[in-house]
């Protein structure tokens, strides 16, 4: 059994994910159902994305916020910790409730969370990476004990759903963990990069400062994802790989060392491409696709959420993501229970 050798850190101390907890909304939008609206089929989708369902939010006047809020309450209660506990909340999300405030004030506020630190990140889907890379460094320093981080984003908000290409990939959804210093366990190296010269393959053409909404913006449709898929799928492919053979790398971790894969849910061909290449079998790879979809932030803490029950102390964990952007990164991490 090979061990890091790598000392990453000055400090010994480290950002352990201590807790987590996910919510998705109720209502499930099937492959059926989406047939009914674009010209697709549930046999194109299983076999070009892997997905089979997802969930949507709906109801008047609910956001982002609401989902990350959900997950923040079940994360508090299931950690027994106290909101005036929590030194500091941030939220990677794509889809944030407004411009400003960000949902991660607002979070703080419908958890009873008051006077700390909370921003949003936006690193499209590898924001979650994004966000947890920052958080560590408050954890590492010793300045802060309690740290929620949350992904969350609520996609069908700018999703057109007239457009078979980018209709079937995305869902709605929420995760949050509680990250706490650790001599132990907890985040051993991170790795987060982009090019904005991918702006073009991915990206939601208006609504942000350069094309400000206006009827017209409206009626072309422009505020919604829009995506090139295949060339998308290329770089994703190619940056998935890559973030996990730099951090298997210089961490000296053979395939056999990792227990968990915990990879960006985009397209379930991207994921097990990028297991192919590292050698690592399909049982340890985390795999949710087939029913929430791309949430974007959330896909990440969701596949913990998920296989929560099968983790155990000392599992090592390689994440990897990839976004609009382009953004990438991955995190190296031992779980802590
Ligand atoms: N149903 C049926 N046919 C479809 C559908 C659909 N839902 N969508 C596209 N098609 C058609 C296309 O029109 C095209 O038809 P044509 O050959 O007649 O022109 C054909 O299927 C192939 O289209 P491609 O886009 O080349 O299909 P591809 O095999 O690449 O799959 C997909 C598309 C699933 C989007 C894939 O490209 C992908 O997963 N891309 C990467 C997504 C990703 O990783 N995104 C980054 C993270 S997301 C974020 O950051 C917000």
């Amino acid at each position: 059994m090979s061990k890091p050798t790598k000392t990453v850190r000055k400090s010994q101390l480290r950002a352990a994910i201590t807790g987590v907890c996910g919510y998705v909304p109720p209502d499930v939008l099937t492959n059926a159902e989406l047939a009914q609206m674009v010209d697709t089929s549930d046999e194109w989708i299983v076999d070009r994305t892997g997905i089979k369902e997802r969930h949507i939010l709906t109801g008047k006047g609910l956001g982002t916020s609401h989902m990350g809020a959900e997950a923040v309450r079940g994360l508090l209660a299931k950690t027994a910790t106290a909101p005036g506990e929590i030194d500091l909340l941030v939220c990677a999300t794509t889809t944030p409730d407004f411009v400003f405030p960000s949902s991660a004030n607002l979070i703080c506020d419908m958890c009873g969370i008051r006077n700390i630190g909370s921003f949003d990140v936006q690193a499209a889907c590898s924001g979650f990476v994004y966000a947890l890379t920052i958080a560590s460094q408050f954890i590492e320093t010793g300045k802060y004990r309690k740290i929620v981080v949350v992904g969350a984003d609520k996609m069908s908000a700018i999703i057109d759903y007239t457009d078979r290409a980018t209709c079937v990939l995305f869902g709605d959804g929420a995760g949050a963990v509680l990250l706490e210093p650790s001599r132990k366990y907890g985040i051993i190296d991170t790795l987060i990069s982009s090019d904005g010269s991918g702006m073009p393959y991915l990206h939601q053409k208006a609504g942000g400062s350069r094309f400000p909404p206006t009827a017209d913006t409206v009626t072309q449709r422009l505020h919604y994802v829009h995506q090139e898929g295949a060339s998308v799928y290329k770089f994703a492919v190619a940056r998935m790989a890559d973030v996990a053979t730099v951090l298997m790398k210089r961490n000296q971790l053979l395939s056999e060392d990792i227990d968990w894969l915990v990879p960006h849910q985009a397209n379930k061909r991207i994921i097990e491409s990028t297991a192919e290449r590292m050698k690592v079998p399909p049982e340890r790879v985390m795999m949710t696709i087939q029913k929430y979809g791309n949430t974007t932030n959330a896909t990440m803490p969701l596949c913990l959420w998920d296989y929560e029950s099968k983790l155990k102390a000392g599992d090592r964990m390689l994440f990897a993501a990839f976004g609009g952007g382009f953004t990438w990164g991955g995190l190296y991490l031992t779980w802590a229970y």
